[in-house]
């Protein structure tokens, strides 16, 4: 890290409705923390990722960029190159400014990964995916690379995937890894959860809810109720943003 003391640069998240971000008071107290005064991170709420190119253009001291809902998939076409995990996935959430163009990395993977594994028995071979969305093809591969069988559960199932009411008494005590990649129960709606029969669950049973806000979903207590092992999404979104990090350095 002392290579980039006293040089300037400037990070950012692009996305929109992105007043909440998490993203910019980790990086800034980050780099408050390890005394790197010309380093800074701002949210670029964008209406429409057309103006992605003149955030470019506007803002030559930009290093690196992290990516959130909606423009995960749409800013795709305006990068020069994805790296092979983004690649898989088809989103990405960190931009690499690079002197060949702009590169695509997807950090979402890692995140989970690093969140996930340290609490998986050997029991957690079947898993649940609950929503259809960006953050849920990150969660997938993730799987896939973990050799975990898994089904996407969705409002509109298409293909194989499974509705809400297909979550019978045998397939609940088969898949006993759900992982929550809706935004149900996000703060200020903490009340709404995912309509999965909570009766049907049992200490077997691992939820990992992406949600970080609140600390503990509506989803994650009605788990932890039976007995079941819960975890949200705080350290994913921690081991996304190091690895953003490292990225943007390498
Ligand atoms: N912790 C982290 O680091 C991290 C990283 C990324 C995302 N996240 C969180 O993960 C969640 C999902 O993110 P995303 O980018 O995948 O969002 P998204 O693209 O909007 O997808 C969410 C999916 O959830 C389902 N869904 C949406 N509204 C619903 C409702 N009212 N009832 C039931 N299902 C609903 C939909 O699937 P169907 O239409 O198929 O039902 C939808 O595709 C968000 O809360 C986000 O903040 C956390």
């Amino acid at each position: 890290m002392e290579k980039t003391r006293g040089i300037k640069r400037n990070f950012g998240l692009i996305g929109r409705n992105i007043h909440y971000s998490f993203s910019r008071g980790y990086f800034r107290e980050k780099f408050r923390r390890l005394g790197l005064q010309g380093h800074d991170y701002s949210n670029y709420d964008l209406a429409d990722i057309a103006e992605f190119p003149a955030l470019t253009r506007e803002n030559p001291d930009l290093s690196g960029l992290n990516v959130t809902i909606p423009y995960k998939e749409a800013v795709i076409p305006y990068l020069e190159a994805l790296d092979p995990v983004a690649t898989a996935i088809g989103a990405v959430n960190t931009i690499k400014f690079t002197p060949e163009g702009l590169i695509g990395f997807n950090t979402d993977a890692y995140g989970f990964q690093q969140a996930l594994l340290p609490l998986l028995k050997p029991n957690h071979i079947q898993a649940l995916i609950l929503g259809t969305g960006g953050a849920s093809k990150a969660v997938a591969y993730v799987l896939r690379k973990q050799e975990i069988s898994y089904c996407y559960v969705s409002r509109k199932p298409q293909g194989d995937q499974l509705a809400y009411q297909d979550l019978t008494p045998s397939i609940m005590k088969e898949y006993t890894l759900l992982i929550n990649c809706t935004p149900l129960g996000t703060w200020p709606d903490v009340d709404a959860k995912p309509a999965v029969p909570y009766d049907l669950m049992s200490p077997k049973h691992l939820l990992f809810d992406l949600i970080y806000n609140p600390e503990k979903t509506a989803f994650l207590s009605e788990g932890e109720k039976r007995g079941t092992v819960i975890s949200n999404g705080l350290k994913m979104l921690e081991s996304q943003a190091e690895k953003a990090w490292e990225i943007w350095n390498s």
